[in-house]
């Protein structure tokens, strides 16, 4: 497109919306008209490139006016618009949950299966944010060495609910210092306080007693590796701190190999910094926060048995876990 795309986001008044419209104008993403959309519940302005919009509800003609439009807002408004909208001509790219393990349907991460662009439809699917920095990470280990097993434990952080979650540990934390307590919050959004705890549940739980995310941990890394035989298996952990998640992994490998190989593999991966010192390991607070890779660290054998190793991993869940792997698969299209 010789003079930029017409750009559409849906859910641009969201925490994820806010931070695409911030890394489109950063990276000088080539934008001709833009159309910033909302529930239309509330009155809602963004600023992009220093101009004031106004958000408005999405329908499909509006949305017939982009070339690209993001979807950062819910399932259900992805489920409405996304498909027809690809079918008539317009990039979907949707960050929401909705279309991620469907047929026909890529979920791309560009340093890792962005190849799958060139040949896929027009309707494409980013990944949930707390598996990014895994499949990320050892996406290089995996290619060399197989991967066969894979256990997590993940440090999440609140913005990965949203804004409402963010305002949630806001208000306890506001309160904690006001009145010396946790208050039980009407409405609040997640299933417990925040504030000085964490718990393990994020999402609902299944009848085998898996959470949500745990579920989908194991089924988009498995989509996005093109692997269907590795064992996964994780616990995710909502804590309170804003922004950035963290991952305590294990991991088999079904080829023989030496950390010196394992940690030649990980310099090399595309998207990730890896510390070889055990003691300038990541933390969301340093690492987590606007950060466009992945950072790794602690790699070590295991106790456990031969070829298992740990790696500690820390990604900005709404950079590479969101915005920024949206952008990135923008970029990708905008080349084709
Ligand atoms: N947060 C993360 O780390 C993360 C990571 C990966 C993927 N995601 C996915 O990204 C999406 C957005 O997450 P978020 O954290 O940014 O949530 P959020 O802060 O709650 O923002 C949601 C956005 O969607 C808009 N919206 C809600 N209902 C709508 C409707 N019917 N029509 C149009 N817009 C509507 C909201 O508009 P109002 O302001 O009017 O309510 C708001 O702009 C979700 O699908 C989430 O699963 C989030």
């Amino acid at each position: 497109m010789p003079n930029g795309f017409n750009i559409a986001v849906v859910g641009a008044s969201g925490m994820v919306g806010g931070e695409l419209l911030r890394l489109l104008e950063n990276r000088r993403f080539p934008v001709r008209e833009f159309y910033p959309f909302n529930s239309g519940k509330r009155p809602a302005n963004v600023i992009f490139r220093g101009k004031k919009y106004p958000c408005v509800k999405p329908s499909l003609s509006a949305l017939g006016r982009a070339d690209i439009a993001f979807f950062v807002s819910t399932d259900e408004v992805a489920g409405k618009f996304a498909p027809r909208l690809a079918a008539s001509g317009t990039w979907c790219i949707d960050d929401s949950s909705r279309f991620r393990l469907s047929a026909g349907v890529p979920l791309v991460i560009p340093e890792v299966n962005g190849a799958e662009l060139e040949s896929s439809g027009k309707l494409i699917a980013g990944p949930n944010c707390t598996l990014t920095g895994a499949a990320v990470a050892l996406a290089g280990i995996h290619r060399r060495f197989g991967v066969t097993e894979l256990r997590l434990a993940t440090y999440q952080a609140v913005s990965g609910a949203g804004k409402a979650a963010m305002c949630q540990l806001e208000s306890e934390l506001k309160s904690y210092f006001k009145k010396g307590s946790v208050p039980e919050l009407k409405g609040r959004v997640f299933p417990r306080p925040i504030a000085f705890n964490l718990f393990p549940q994020v999402g609902g739980f299944d009848a085998a007693g898996n959470s949500v995310e745990e579920n989908k941990v194991e089924a988009e890394l498995k989509k996005i590796w093109n692997d269907k035989r590795i064992k996964i298996s994780s616990t995710a952990v909502r804590v309170p701190i804003l922004r950035g998640h963290s991952l305590a992994v294990w991991f088999k490998t079904g080829k023989p190999c030496s950390l010196a190989a394992l940690r030649s593999a990980l310099l090399r991966t595309p998207g990730l910094k890896f510390s070889r010192k055990p003691e300038n390991y990541p933390t969301p607070l340093e690492h987590g926060l606007r950060t466009e890779i992945v950072y790794a660290g602690r790699l070590r054998k295991a106790r456990t048995g031969a070829n298992e190793f740990q790696l500690w991993i820390v990604s900005d869940n709404l950079y590479k876990g969101a915005a920024l792997n949206s952008v990135q698969i923008a970029e990708r299209i905008a080349r084709l």
